[in-house]
């Protein structure tokens, strides 16, 4: 704030020509008065922009927790978004949003079913941070909807909002090569939570649904071939299997082309 209030300042001792007169013995040809006023108003220039800037971003800090404070300033970034809900809301809401993650059938309670644009369109962005954030039992729903203001920032809540909407109008992000995550990105992201680090069958989410998943190594993998590893990762393990299987999800719809490739040669690399 103290930079900002030598911004009138110093703009009414360059308007005050008398002021100036006492030093401006050699400048005073217009010329150089002229190249004085361009140098002051360049070197101004950046202190005027961060005082333009400065509200707008004090007000992020002091909302943290405050959505419709953050809500102006936060970059809408649905690819990030995405990213957390693969991580954090797929497993009960579904990799679609209609609310029949692997996780789903374990619970008391539907997960939300995003693809109900009329309920969702209701909603402001406010409400759906504030649910997130706080959780089911804050607003007299259910438990199984945690809080996820103690794991998440409040700019990670804010893009699984966005993310939220995209569902919510029946949208894909459209994935090209540029806009993608490395192999080993996508496999923490979407597949770690089930086939665990080292891809020992061993995720947080295979303990949670007591699955028995076969570890991945080079030996069980090498008896598939490349496009049979494609299509298991495309399509998932038709959902009549019987055995754990079912529980591999179709990533074809939120993973492009070249990512499927890229985590095939992630995964490649566990031995
Ligand atoms: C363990 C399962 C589980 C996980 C993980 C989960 N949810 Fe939920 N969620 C639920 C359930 C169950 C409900 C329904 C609550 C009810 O209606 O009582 C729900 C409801 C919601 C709602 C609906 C609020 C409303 O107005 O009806 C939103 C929004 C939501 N979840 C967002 C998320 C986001 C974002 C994530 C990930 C960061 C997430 N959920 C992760 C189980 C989960
Ligand atoms: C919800 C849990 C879950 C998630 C998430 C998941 N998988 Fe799976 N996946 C499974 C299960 C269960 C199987 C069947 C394992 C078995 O037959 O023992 C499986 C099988 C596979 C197979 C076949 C090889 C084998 O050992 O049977 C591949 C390849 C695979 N998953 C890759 C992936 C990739 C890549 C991702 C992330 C993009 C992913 N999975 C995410 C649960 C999951």
């Amino acid at each position: 704030m103290a930079i900002c209030k030598r911004c009138p300042e110093k703009r009414a001792d360059n308007m005050d020509g008398t002021r100036n007169t006492h030093n401006d013995d050699r400048l005073s040809r217009p010329a150089a008065y002229f190249l004085i006023r361009l140098l002051v108003l360049l070197l101004f220039l950046p202190v005027m922009q961060a005082c333009q800037q400065e509200r707008p971003a004090s007000g992020q800090t002091d909302g943290e927790k405050n959505v419709m404070a953050a809500a102006p300033v936060h970059q809408r970034d649905p690819l990030q978004g995405l990213k957390r809900y693969l991580g954090y809301c797929f497993i009960c809401h579904g990799q679609k949003g209609d609310g029949n993650g692997p996780y789903a059938s374990m619970l008391s309670a539907k997960p939300a079913d995003f693809t109900d644009s009329t309920y969702f369109m209701a909603k402001t962005d406010g409400e759906l941070y504030d649910f997130i954030s706080k959780g089911g039992i804050a607003h007299g729903k259910s438990m199984h909807m945690k809080p996820f203001g103690f794991q998440l920032t409040a700019d990670e809540i804010q893009s699984t909002v966005d993310y939220i909407r995209v569902l919510n109008r029946h949208e894909r992000i459209s994935r090209g090569e540029g806009s993608g995550f490395s192999g080993e990105e996508i496999y923490r992201n979407s597949c770690v939570m089930c086939h665990g680090e080292k891809g020992a069958g061993d995720g947080r989410v295979s303990k949670m649904l007591n699955l028995t998943v076969k570890p991945m190594t080079e030996e069980t993998l090498s008896g598939f071939s490349g496009a049979k590893l494609y299509n298991i990762i495309q399509d998932g393990i038709p959902s009549d299997t019987t055995g754990a299987g079912k529980y591999m999800p179709a990533w074809g719809t939120s993973l492009s082309e070249q990512e499927i490739i890229d985590v095939i040669s992630y995964i490649s690399t566990f031995r």
